[in-house]
This record gives C-alpha cells, structure tokens and sequence, in this order.
C-alpha cells in the first residue's frame, strides 16, 4: 500500500493507512479553480516570512531563500511553465511545496505558526480587496457614462410611467440621473464592505492562535490592511478569523444589488428598443441578429445582463446557505465559497465594462471624441409623451393654485380627460370654451401648464424633473466623480 508520506503528495500523511481515491481526490481537491488566487497567496507568505525572520523565528537566511524561491514561482505561474497538480489538492499546498522544492529546508519552515485556514481567509479577503477597488473603479465610469448621456438629453422628454401607465413628463437626462444614484449608492456599499474585507485573519492559525510570538500588526500593515488612519486591521478573535465569510456574503449581496440595477436598466433599454416605443437604439456590436427572421435587431446585452443578474443573487443564496448551520471554526465547506464568489466578480465586471460603453460610447482615438454610445429619438419620446393624458396632474395643479382643494381639482380633471378621450384629442387640444365648462376659473394661460415643457419646467423642487433641477444634480454628479 502507497504511503502518501512516500509520494510526498500530501501534508499530513503519516497517519493515513490508504490512499485517497481518485474520485474523492477531484471531490475535495480546489487548486483547478483556487490558483486563481496565486498572487495574494504570495505575498500573504512574503509577508508571514518577513514577520517571522523579524521576530527571529526563523533566520534571515530562510527568509531570503524563501523571497528567491517565489520570484521564482510567480515567475513560472505568470508564464504558464508552473505544473498544477491535482495531488496537492490546492494552490496553497502547490506553491509550499514547490517552495521546497526549490529551497528546501526553509520552504518547509514557511508554514511555522500558520495553517492553511488563516492563510486561505487572508488570500480571499486579498484577492477581493483588489477586486472590490476595481468594481468602485467601473461603477465611476459607468456613472460618468450615464451622466453624458444626461447631459445631452436635459431638454428631451418622455412618458414617465407609475405601473408603466403614462404618468407625468419627464427629461429624459433625470431618468438616467436615477441610475446615477443607484450606481453611487452601489459603489458606497462595495467601499464599505471593502472596510471589513481588508483586515487580516492570519495569527489565527488553525483556530486558536498560535505558541510563536508573531507580530500580527506587522503583516497586517505589510499587505495595507490598515484603516484611513493607517492603524493596523486585524482579526480580533482568532476562532472567528479563520471562518468569517460574512465579507464575501456581504460582497455578494452587494453584487446583487448592483445587477438588479443593471437588470432595472436593462429591461428599460429593451422596452425602449422594441418598434412600440422606438426611444432609444444601442449600437449594432451589442445587439445580434436572427437566424430566421431576416429584419431582427435583438438587444441580446440587455437580456443577457438581466439574465445574468439571476446568476449573481444565486451566488449570494449559495454563499449564505453556505454557511448556515456551520459550527466555530473552519470547516471544509469554506472552500464552496470561490467559485461562487469569482463567478460574481466576473459577471459584474464584464457586466460594468459593457454596459459603460453601450451607454457612453468608446473614445475613437482618431477624433478623441466619444463615439457609438446609446441614440435618442427625442421625437418619439416627446409622441408618446403626448399620449395618456401626461398634464393632467399639471391641470389640477393649476385649478388648486385658483384656489380649489385639491380633490375637488383631482374630480373636475377627472371629467375632462373623459371628454378628451372620448374626442380621441389631448387635454392641449380642447378648446377654452370646453374646458371653462369644466370649471370657470380655468383661463388662457391654462395652456401654458398643459405643454409638456411647461409641465417639466414646473417641477423645480429639489430633485425634480424641471431642466434647472437636471443641471444642477449633473453638477453634483461631475464634481463627485471627477
Ligand atoms: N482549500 C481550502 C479552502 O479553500 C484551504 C483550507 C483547507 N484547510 C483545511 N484544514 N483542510 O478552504
């Protein structure tokens, strides 16, 4: 019978009797999809190493030889040339032992004072930190994206809809400023997630800490997992340290809130992209054709992202069931939390980087300026703001500023869309006459809240609709993301 110590396959093999089957092997084994982690797998050892030859746990020799051993090893990673092995079961495990391949005695002290579930909590939250930055990063160009656009379509305006019902007018630049916000507040909750991930678990060792006097602030600031004061974030329970996921559930249920935004806009862009409303047309890169019917333009990016946002918020299910029931400290099943959580990360970013160009355009580095973002019909917005009564509310409005209460404003209003409806014409197009029968107060200025630009321009309360109220916020949004 095989001694794992004699393949020298596995690290604690003296007490095992057999070999573990191949099928249990692939069951329990990661490194096919946690060597993404590599990078921070690294230097959370350099960092460990340095910390240890610092207090003298091991010599400044060993520390060199491990410094040179992972040059090493990045460097083969980065080329492709490092052999993966299954056998090893993960990228921990991988690089150790392919350090002392390369340096021998001191690649086997690396691990004094460590072990596996300190070091894989301090990797995750590494690796995440970086990814979280990058989202923050996205979700800026994505907002600065949405704002030009805005920009440009102060004046133009369209439906707003309450039960997608027409409801009041609207510019079309506040409707994107609405995603403006939800992306801001979405890049907040990434920051403050970002603020519990950046803090160091290793010194927790297994579960309970460890015999060797490690400086744990020292490695803490030696990855920059400091506060905006620069003071040292470390893991304060060394049972909790090792199995808190709490960040990655967190970064996932920010996730999924970013991509139920994404979905919000993207079932709009379609709505908006079907011949019944004709608004808006996004360049042909995003869209696809049909294999049967010759004339189709579908908005696949949009469906996809919608589609995909089911994806994500399954991620954030699978990554919090996860953990239910699982008892202090580590348990094996922490290592279910990669793919999900990579697969999250993935998404959003290719989601974030597309949907920033499909709105804003891409620089043509010919002319400098931005090009092929999304078209407006401005035309068709303002026809079908015409339809479905969108003043009526301005009309009642109007009636309580000649001093009715404003139910009895609402009922009179009421009478006149039925007449309009009924003479198939809008509430600007009924003579004075008429509408004076509905009530005697209303006169010819009338007309004047009845245009959809008189209806824009008289919402000016903070955050309104009335293009003053537009500009200003656009204002706002620049100076914060510049
Ligand atoms: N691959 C493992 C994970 O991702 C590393 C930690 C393993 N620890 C252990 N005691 N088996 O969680």
């Amino acid at each position: 019978m095989t001694n794992q110590l004699d393949t020298k396959s596995q690290a604690w093999s003296a007490l095992f009797s057999e070999p573990m089957s191949e099928l249990v092997k692939r069951y329990t084994a990661s490194v096919f999809f946690d060597k993404r982690l590599w990078q921070a797998d690294i230097a959370g050892s350099l960092a460990h190493a340095e910390m240890l030859a610092a207090q003298g746990i091991i010599s400044a020799q060993d520390l060199a030889d491990i410094q040179r051993g992972m040059a090493q090893i990045a460097q083969d990673i980065e080329s492709g040339a490092f052999e993966w092995k299954l056998d090893l079961e993960d990228v921990h495990l991988n690089i150790e032992a392919r350090l002392t391949q390369l340096v021998g005695d001191a690649g086997k002290r690396l691990h004094t004072g460590r072990s596996r579930n300190d070091q894989v909590a301090t990797d995750v939250r590494l690796w995440l930190r970086g990814e979280t930055d990058l989202i923050i990063a996205l979700l800026a160009d994505l907002q600065k994206s949405l704002v030009e656009v805005a920009e440009q379509n102060v004046e133009v305006i369209l439906p707003g809809f309450t039960h997608l019902q027409v409801a009041q007018p609207v510019s079309f630049g506040h409707h994107l400023l609405a995603y403006v916000e939800m992306f801001s507040r979405d890049a907040e909750r990434f920051a403050d997630v970002r603020r519990r991930t950046n803090r160091l678990p290793l010194g927790s060792a297994a579960l309970a800490g460890t015999t060797y006097p490690l400086d744990r602030e020292r490695v803490a600031r030696t990855l920059g997992m400091v506060d905006a004061q620069g003071q040292p974030q470390v893991c304060q329970n060394s049972l909790d340290g090792v199995s808190d996921r709490d960040f990655a559930i967190e970064f996932a249920a920010a996730a999924s809130l970013c991509m139920v935004h994404i979905s919000r806009f993207s079932e709009e862009l379609i709505l908006w992209m079907s011949q019944n409303f004709g608004f808006v047309k996004i360049a042909d890169r995003f869209t696809t054709g049909s294999s049967i019917m010759p004339q189709k333009k579908n908005p696949d990016v949009p469906e996809l992202a919608r589609g995909k946002t089911g994806r994500v918020v399954g991620h954030l299910m699978g990554l919090i069931t996860l953990m239910k029931g699982q008892p202090l400290a580590y348990n094996k099943d922490n290592q279910e939390d990669k793919e999900p959580l990579f697969d999250t990360v993935d998404t959003l970013k290719d989601t974030l980087r597309i949907f920033s160009e499909m709105v804003g355009g891409q620089v043509n580095p010919a002319t400098g300026q931005k090009e092929g973002g999304i078209t407006v019909n401005a035309q068709a917005m303002e026809e079908a703001a015409k339809k479905g009564y969108a003043t009526a509310t301005d009309l009642a409005d109007y009636l309580v500023k000649k001093g009715l209460p404003f139910r009895d404003a609402h009922e009179t209003v009421a009478h006149a869309v039925k007449a309009a409806a009924s003479q198939g014409c809008d509430l600007s197009q009924l003579p004075l006459p008429a509408l004076q029968g509905f009530h005697a107060a209303i006169e010819g200025d009338v007309y004047d809240v009845l245009s959809l630009r008189g209806s824009l321009n008289a919402r000016a309360t903070l955050g309104g609709t009335a293009p003053e109220q537009v500009r200003a916020q656009i204002a706002r949004h620049r100076t914060r993301l510049a």
